[in-house]
């Protein structure tokens, strides 16, 4: 067994993942509700090979690119190297090496999940917003599926919406919002016996 992470494992085949996991569709949503506007600042947090990233960068933003995994933004910095307005930053979501109220969006897509504490790590995008700035965070539904734990590094298996509500409102936010997002996470077990589709979930709210 590898000491990599799964996604330090997978980087470079994510893209043709994600496409089977969920579509782009998921992006559009995300941007749409945060209502995004050329020229502004935005972070994406968890941001992997660029999903969300390259929505903003085509959309005239400024992205901090965060991620945990030093072969996720690798893979990234491979296909946008090129483009102006990315700033990689590899480091840890619980504690963001972003400064206080220095962004007007944060971003985090199938991000959460995978986290030890969300809560903190939903206080920090709340930390770097500033204010008036918005938080959109498009995840899981709760759900049942164990074998996502030990196959693919999740640590919560979804989250109820109850608990997304509360952890906004402690984090001082207000306008908060948490509707189905209209579309499934679809996934495979690797023995092949476990053929799942799990509702995602829009979660938007304004500091
Ligand atoms: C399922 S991927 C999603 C990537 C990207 N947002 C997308 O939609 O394609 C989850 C990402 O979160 C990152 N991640 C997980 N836990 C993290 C943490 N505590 N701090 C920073 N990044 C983390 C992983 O390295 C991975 O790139």
């Amino acid at each position: 067994m590898s000491d990599k992470s799964y996604f330090d494992r997978v980087a470079e085949e994510w893209d043709q993942l994600r496409e089977r996991f969920f579509s782009d569709t998921v992006r559009e949503k995300a941007l749409a509700v945060a209502g995004v506007q050329r020229g502004k600042r935005a972070a994406d947090i968890g941001a992997g090979t660029g999903f969300i990233t390259e929505g903003l960068i085509r959309l005239g933003l400024q992205v901090i690119a965060l991620d945990e995994s030093r072969a996720m933004l690798e893979t990234m910095k491979k296909k946008f190297g090129h483009l102006k307005g990315i700033d990689y930053q590899l480091g840890e979501g619980e504690n963001l090496p972003i400064p206080t109220g220095s962004v007007d969006y944060a971003f985090a897509n199938m991000y959460l999940h995978h986290v030890e504490n969300p809560s903190k790590a939903i206080r920090e995008m709340v930390r770097i917003l500033k204010p008036g700035g918005r938080l959109v965070i498009t995840d899981l539904d709760e759900h049942r599926y164990e074998f996502l734990r030990t196959e693919q590094d999740d640590r919560w298996l979804g989250f109820k919406r109850d608990n997304l509500q509360r952890w906004f409102a402690g984090a001082g936010l207000r306008e908060i919002r948490i509707d189905c997002l209209e579309e499934d996470c679809c996934a495979q077990s690797k023995c092949g016996c476990e053929r799942i589709e799990i509702s995602i979930l829009i979660a938007s709210a304004t500091k």
